[in-house]
């Protein structure tokens, strides 16, 4: 990668089309279109006489959660976040790290100012005084969109020049993980902060500071248009609103998909078209590694915030892996533990010496299973932050739905 001095926009602007003249942009929803059909008008009413509570309440109402994959009340956080003196920041997280989750790609590939007059909406109610993105570099197509269409919004008068502060990502998975962002923001090594504090109270340049995932503020412009029922009207199985799921692996129709939050993976297999010629349904992952394997006995199941916790997983960012007969759990389970023995930030020892040493024990052809339960509940235990903390996931659902292959 380039050096880039992050200090002005027009050169981050200028690297980006250096770097990524390769990128081939899809066609997506222009400044332009988006403002013909009344684009940005919520923005500038709630600016002109809003008011801010009301517009907490609308999405309160809405019932969204955090899509980043936490599910923490959106709504929640603006309240949070105003609760502490400013000057406070917003910084969006479109690290997207998760393996197998593209669904904030391709939100920002179609319809980058939901997103961004979304965001705008979210700084707006928390009286932000500058919006940082930090932007997976990995997607040259989004960072292309996002510079032109910033510069954009600046032309317009929408934003004052600076306002909005492009950030691209490295390729650390651990950037993902909030207070780890915000170092990096801050330019320096990507090393999760300890909570409490939340970053509500110490984020950017220890202000008080609002973090969002992208698809959560693509729904806040749409919550604001629309109308909390844009999202809550949806019920199936007994949950409220709609899920993003990103679905791969062995299905004939690989994307994403806007289902109603109650979807069962029948469901989600169907929508993907059903499985791939030649597989047969054996296991899937619900939501990236850190939720590790469900066999496809548990098929009645909404994948949804909250319901897998009794199965000992999470739906996460709802990044959907099918796997077939011809598949092997432990193999699976292995990938994962590797990958996060490559991300770990090596900050702590639970983590950084058990990710490497049970990557070493599931390679064995028989699992020593005792050691490596013991091993989890260390990790889970000590970790400081999230990875370390999910990372056995994988271990422990592999021993419990897989014995035979282990
Ligand atoms: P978390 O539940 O600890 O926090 C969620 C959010 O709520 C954070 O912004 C946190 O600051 C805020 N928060 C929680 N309690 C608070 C309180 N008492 N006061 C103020 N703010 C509070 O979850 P975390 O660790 O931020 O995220 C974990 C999730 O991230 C997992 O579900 C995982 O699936 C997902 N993930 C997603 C990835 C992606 O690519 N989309 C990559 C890796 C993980
Ligand atoms: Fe770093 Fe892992 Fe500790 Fe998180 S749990 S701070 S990734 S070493």
């Amino acid at each position: 990668h380039h050096h880039i001095d992050h200090a002005t926009p027009e050169k981050v602007r200028a690297a980006i089309a250096a770097n990524h003249t390769h990128a081939d942009i899809p066609d997506y929803e222009t400044f332009a279109k988006y403002q013909a059909e009344g684009g940005y008008t919520a923005l500038q009413d709630l600016r002109e006489n809003g008011d801010w509570e009301a517009v907490q309440d609308k999405v309160l109402a809405s019932g969204l959660r955090g899509l980043g994959g936490a599910g923490f009340p959106s709504g929640k956080k603006w309240g949070f976040v105003r609760a502490n003196p400013g000057p406070r920041y917003l910084a969006v997280n479109g690290d997207e790290g998760e393996p197998g989750t593209f669904k904030d790609r391709y939100y920002l590939e179609r319809t980058p100012h939901l997103f961004l007059e979304g965001m705008l909406i979210a700084a707006w109610a928390v009286e932000a005084e500058r919006c940082y993105i930090y932007m997976r570099d990995e997607y040259p197509a989004v960072l292309h969109i996002l510079a032109e269409e910033i510069k954009a919004l600046e032309d317009a008068g929408i934003v004052a020049p600076g306002f909005i502060d492009l950030r691209r990502g490295a390729g650390a998975y651990i950037c993902g993980e909030e207070s780890a962002m915000i170092e990096s923001i801050e330019g320096k090594r990507g090393l999760p902060r300890h909570r409490p504090p939340y970053v509500a109270q110490v984020g950017l340049f220890g202000q008080p500071t609002l973090v969002h995932n992208i698809e959560t503020l693509h729904w806040v412009a749409r919550i604001c248009r629309e109308g909390p029922e844009t999202l809550s009207s949806t019920e199936k199985n007994g949950r409220v609103g709609l899920r993003s799921y990103s679905v791969s692996g062995r299905v004939a129709k690989p994307g994403v998909y806007l289902l109603p939050a109650g979807s069962t993976i029948t469901d989600i297999i169907e929508a993907a078209g059903g499985m791939a010629e030649g597989h047969v349904f054996k296991a899937y992952q619900p939501g990236g590694p850190s939720s590790g394997l469900l066999p496809a006995s548990i098929n009645d199941v909404p994948l949804d915030f909250d319901t897998l916790q009794p199965l000992g997983t999470f739906i996460g960012s709802a990044a959907v892996v099918v796997l077939s007969d011809q598949d092997k759990a432990r193999d699976a389970a292995l990938n994962m533990l590797r990958f996060f023995e490559d991300e770990s930030c090596g900050q702590c020892t639970p983590c950084r010496v058990g990710c490497e040493k049970a990557v070493k024990l599931m390679q064995a052809d028989k699992w020593d299973t005792d050691l490596l339960d013991e091993l989890s509940t260390a990790m889970v235990d000590a970790s400081i932050c999230g990875l370390g903390q999910a990372a056995p996931n994988p271990i422990r659902l592999t021993m419990k739905h897989f014995p035979e292959e282990i």
